[in-house]
């Protein structure tokens, strides 16, 4: 074992987002959202469960704030609900929206934590959705209209913004397999809601650049590594066809390189072409300032017969709850990937964790081994990544304490803090121990 010490300077966050934690759904007019909408549908989420209360965050952020410092957490990333700033999602602000997170910001920054806020994280407020929401290209202007407000109010606070969270997985889920919100299964959908999805993250960018605000911004996306099941030559062109249609596929057009011909070629032949305009590409590859990596494992790909070209090969690792691989390597290779394939691109860390269902024992201990373990071999990975050159400056746990996992209800836990859904307390686990001691050493023993 050695002391693998991270760069001077790095920072030690964790996120959450507005949907999973907050809860108070109807207070001071927040505006209803997709997934309020969506869970109130019968079958779509586990055990019938709501974010209604959630971790009621909305009325215990000081608690929480205060939970952070104890664990001595310099940045918290986290959401805004589109809804509760504009509760039709275009048209007239709502003030006391606004004012939530005026008190939330100045919490945290008394407690010297560094905000990093996610403008969408998936909650699009239900009035927009009621217009086509990401398949209506109208949405692309409510966003960069939404944004703009954001920044002149928060702007003297806040200094790093992600535009959206994962877009492959919204665009996706929400609209080719329908198990997230808005729950639609037509992949001409899909194709529109991907490229104003893209647009809208460009056009925020350009509204930031052009308002001269203060700070940093980026988009982040969801990842999984690929890996070769073999060692076939075919198995390595159906990594790359996994790889366009999952990672490049948002990646590529952020950073100019466009849409993978693959993924153009697919829509196009299914007469669901991507909704290009001119001029778009450009605004979609308005620089950023950082690239925002979501990771929590990897996949074995194989060659298929199928409209794509690759499935994934049976597991080979430890399954975690969630159905996919405990794969710590997956971290470090992943960032080494994304970095050579962007020419090295600041990178933070935006979301990596663990589902570990441990409850309580006798004594109220919640020893959730399979994370801390899971979170010592993900954090090695990224050492080494770094030490290999890998711009890496900030690593988010996802998340502060567990909340509500999306279709998935409350049967899932990836908090560091644990979550009594009868009583609300909060409880910090043995990982939350390890992690506020990962942070006052800026490194861990591995
Ligand atoms: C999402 C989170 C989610 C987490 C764990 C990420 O894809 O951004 O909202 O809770 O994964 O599944």
């Amino acid at each position: 074992m050695a002391f693998l010490s991270f760069p001077e300077g790095f920072q030690w966050g964790v996120a959450t987002a507005s949907y999973q934690i907050e809860g108070a759904v109807q207070e001071d007019d927040r505006g209803v959202t997709i997934w309020d909408t969506f869970v109130r549908q019968p079958g779509k989420v586990q055990n019938g469960d709501t974010g209604d209360v959630a971790c009621d965050h909305y009325h215990r952020f000081r608690e929480d704030v205060e939970l952070m410092a104890s664990l001595g957490i310099q940045t918290y990333r986290f959401s805004l609900a589109w809804a509760r700033i504009y509760p039709f999602g275009r048209g007239a602000v709502n003030e006391k929206g606004l004012a939530f997170y005026d008190r939330l910001f100045d919490a945290l920054l008394e407690k010297n934590i560094q905000p990093a806020v996610t403008l969408y994280h998936w909650d699009l407020p239900q009035a927009l959705q009621d217009l086509g929401g990401w398949t209506n290209r109208e949405v692309v202007e409510a966003f960069a209209a939404y944004a703009k407000t954001a920044f002149d109010r928060f702007g003297d606070r806040v200094t790093r913004w992600i535009t959206l969270n994962e877009p492959i997985v919204f665009t996706e889920m929400g609209h080719r397999t329908g198990v997230m919100a808005p729950g639609m299964r037509d992949i001409g959908a899909y194709s529109r809601a991907i490229h104003h999805a893209l647009l809208a993250h460009g056009r925020a960018v350009q509204v930031f650049r052009e308002g001269g605000y203060r700070g940093e911004i980026g988009i982040t996306n969801a990842n999984t590594f690929y890996e070769p099941a073999d060692d076939a030559p075919e198995t390595a062109a159906a990594v790359e066809r996994a790889r366009d249609f999952d990672t490049r596929l948002f990646h590529g057009p952020v950073f100019g390189k466009g849409y993978p011909a693959s993924v153009v070629k697919h829509f196009a032949e299914r007469g669901v072409p991507l909704p290009i305009q001119p001029g778009d590409m450009e605004v979609i590859a308005t620089p950023t300032d950082f690239l925002g990596v979501n990771l929590y494992s990897r996949a074995l790909i194989q060659p298929a017969n199928n409209s794509v070209g690759f499935t994934y090969a049976p597991p080979r690792l430890p399954l975690l709850p969630m159905g996919y691989e405990a794969a710590p390597h997956a971290l470090g290779a992943f960032v080494r990937w994304v970095s050579n394939e962007y020419g090295r691109p600041r990178i933070y860390i935006t979301e990596n964790g663990v589902c570990d269902n441990t409850e309580p024992d006798a004594n109220g201990v919640i020893d959730d081994v399979t994370r801390q373990e899971l979170l010592r071999g993900f954090l090695a990975g990224l050492h080494g990544a770094i030490a290999d050159g890998c711009d890496v400056r900030a690593y988010y746990q996802w998340s502060l304490m567990d909340n509500f996992e999306w279709a998935f209800g409350y049967s899932k836990r990836f908090g560091i803090v644990y979550t009594d859904y009868r009583t609300l307390a909060r409880i910090p686990k043995k990982s939350a121990e390890m992690y506020a001691d990962i942070i006052r050493r800026n490194g861990l023993e591995a």
